[in-house]
Order: C-alpha cells, then structure tokens, then sequence
C-alpha cells in the first residue's frame, strides 16, 4: 500500500475518542470492553509511526448513539477535502477494525471508509 508521506508540521489522522457521561460506561453499554478498546486505539497510534494520533474527550453529544469517535482527517486529507467523521455505536471489535483500517489507509480525503462504517456514521450535534 501506498503511503501518504508527513511533511514536517503536518497533522495525522485523528481519532478522539468519547468518554463522557455514557461512551465508555459500563452500565450503558454493558458488554464491552471499553478499556480494552482504548487500549487497543492507543496502541495502534503508538504504533503507527505517527501516521495516527488517538485522544479522549468529555461528553460530544450525541450520547444516544455511543460509542462515539470521531475520525478527523491529516492535514493532507484535509487539503483533499477530507471532513471528520463521527461513527457511532462502536461497541465492538469490527467496529475497531473498520476504524483502524481507515486511518491505515489514511483516513477522511485520502481514502475512503470501509462499507460497513459508513453505516455508523452519525451526524455531528448541531451547535
Ligand atoms: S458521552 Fe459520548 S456522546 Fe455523550
């Protein structure tokens, strides 16, 4: 596969990742290994050459549909006119898959999303 090079000062591919009220909870979503999940993202950054970058952030929004990430694009993705996206109910390991194998192929703009994930995609909270 062909990669998309880093310029010097150029942002990865972003994944922030909802722990808030409810992504990440226990009681709401029993049966996931939220954790693990976190785990497992955090891992594939670190491993990732910097060609991936991972974060967490306090509630995004739309609660009802979580776990949310939110995939936003590199800078080059961006300049492509790559957009963040937001996937939804990512409550299991294909959900991860279909979100790492996107960011491998670098992401909003540079590649598009797995079939299966754009039937997670959920819209942004209107400010
Ligand atoms: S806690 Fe994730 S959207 Fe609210």
């Amino acid at each position: 596969m062909s990669r998309v090079p880093i310029r010097y000062g150029a942002r990865p591919c972003s994944l922030v990742v909802c722990r808030g009220c409810c992504c990440g909870d226990a009681r709401k979503n029993p049966g996931t290994d939220h954790a693990g999940q976190l785990a497992r993202l955090r891992e594939a950054a670190a491993a990732s050459g910097g060609r991936l970058a991972v974060r967490t952030s306090d509630c995004l929004g739309p609660c009802a549909q979580g776990n949310i990430v939110v995939v936003q694009p590199s800078t080059e993705g961006r300049r492509r006119g790559g957009r963040a996206a937001w996937i939804g109910f990512t409550l299991d390991d294909d959900s991860l898959d279909a979100i790492l194998a996107w960011t491998e192929a670098g992401g909003p703009g540079i590649a598009p999303p797995p079939a299966a994930l754009t039937l997670q995609m959920v819209d942004p909270p209107k400010n």
